[in-house]
């Protein structure tokens, strides 16, 4: 059994697929950089240990990310799993976690990297968006594709429904592939 934590800065539906479905990981920590955050009561109703961490209470990224990696080693996390964490990731954390860190981003990178990449994709006007799930690297949504799965935009459709559907298929998708890395 690995010991994983998960990053996440908001609503954490992803979170809490993950830690309500059955993997082979224990989740030791969450790791939020947004106090208030909906995920942070969802950690609390699971009885997950989270950890919050207002960013602008240190001088600069690394000092933040060396005390996150101080947290991690304390709690054994040996996989990082972001899931709306909402913050690039530093050196810091990249060279000790090199390989095992691992994103969620809804859409078919390369296309729509970054923020807001549902409605970018709503309306572009392309047919077909989705979900990818990567290893993290000094980019913004850069680094090697695990899985992808697509979903399409149907006639009529809205962005509400196609958000809706997107976050399904994170939630399945992240699961198997957390699943397949950590056996
Ligand atoms: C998801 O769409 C994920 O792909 C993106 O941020 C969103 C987080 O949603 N990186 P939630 O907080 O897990 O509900």
């Amino acid at each position: 059994m690995k010991n994983i934590a998960i990053f996440a800065s908001g609503n954490g539906s992803n979170f809490e697929a993950i830690a309500t479905a059955n993997i082979n990981a224990k989740i030791k920590l969450l790791i939020c950089d947004k106090p208030g955050a909906t995920v942070i009561a969802r950690a609390e109703r699971l009885g997950i240990p989270a950890l919050i961490y207002n960013p602008k209470d240190y001088p600069n990224r690394a000092a933040y990310e060396e005390q996150i990696l101080t947290n991690l080693k304390d709690a054994e996390a040996e996989y990082i799993f972001l899931a709306g964490y909402m913050r690039i990731i530093g050196s810091t954390l990249l060279e000790a976690y090199e390989g095992r860190i691992i994103n969620i981003h809804p859409s078919l990178l390369p296309e729509f990297p970054g923020l807001d990449a549902i409605s970018k994709a709503f309306s572009s006007g392309v047919k077909q968006t989705g979900v990818t799930i990567h290893y993290v690297d000094a980019g913004v949504d850069t680094g090697p594709i695990i899985a992808q799965e697509a979903v399409d935009i149907l006639p009529g459709d809205t962005l509400e429904a196609l958000e809706a559907r997107i976050h399904q298929v994170e939630h399945k998708l992240y699961i198997s592939v957390l699943k397949e890395i950590l056996k």
